[in-house]
């Protein structure tokens, strides 16, 4: 949908003054300054008009969706793949993920409209924990298990100490649980590939205090409100 009719939809201000408004460098799509009149509006984009974010006069919705292999974290793609936004169709709110997981990585992801949440726990000033069970193959030696707890290069960048805790080691792969509070792009993958262990199946099962638990893949729960709680009262 175009910008202005998106704005006027939403009862801000009539499409001629929306257009005025995004010439003025007062509309902010995903946090960036945007000018072009012309900008089409696409169903995960969080639109803001003079710092006021569109959409959340809805009913505030949190849910975690346990992502299956192969889903895009999007809530729309224009290659046509399928994404998380096909797994909440039943939502009528204006959800969008917090954070993003993999194509291949499965399990706990965070969907809200709460801009405001979201942005907060996107900020990379926010350091919620984050725990994943990895299946790597070869062996995690207590040397190997001790760089990641200190800290791997993956490129330019230094990881911040993890919790690493190997579940089962056999001869050829290992099962481990991993906390980090960082969120580089594949960084999980980039943090054993440094030590030579590369990941052969990687799930997110925690953010926070917060369990994917027994989620069916492919589906999603609501919050409870002590955990909607806990997320908010998060610093
Ligand atoms: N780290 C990764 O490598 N992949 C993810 O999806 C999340 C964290």
């Amino acid at each position: 949908m175009r910008l202005n009719k998106y704005i006027a939809q939403a009862g801000i201000a009539s499409r001629r003054k929306a257009d005025e408004l995004t010439k003025a460098g007062n509309v902010k799509v995903n946090g960036i300054v945007i000018r072009e009149m012309g900008y089409d509006v696409k169903p995960d984009d969080r639109v803001e008009v003079n710092g006021r974010l569109l959409g959340t006069s809805e009913k505030p919705v949190y849910i975690f969706l346990n992502k299956p292999k192969g889903i895009i974290t999007s809530m729309s793609d224009e290659q046509g793949r399928p994404t998380v936004a096909d797994l909440v169709q039943d939502i009528p709110q204006r959800i969008f993920p917090v954070g993003r997981l993999d194509r291949d990585t499965t399990g706990l992801l965070l969907m809200t409209n709460d801009g405001e949440l979201a942005n907060r726990l996107a900020h990379p000033k926010f350091h919620i924990e984050k725990t994943y069970r990895a299946i790597v193959a070869g062996v995690l030696s207590e040397k190997k298990q001790r760089a990641l707890r200190n800290g791997v290069d993956i490129g330019g960048f230094v990881t911040s100490p993890a919790k690493v805790e190997v579940v089962r080691q056999t001869e050829k792969s290992a099962v481990v649980d991993i906390t980090i509070h960082e969120g580089k792009n594949r960084q999980v993958r980039k943090m054993f590939k440094a030590v030579g262990c590369p990941v052969k199946e990687l799930c997110r099962t925690k953010i926070g205090d917060l369990y994917l638990a027994r989620l069916k893949e492919g589906t999603y729960r609501k919050l409870t409100r002590q955990e909607v709680e806990y997320l908010k009262g998060q610093k």
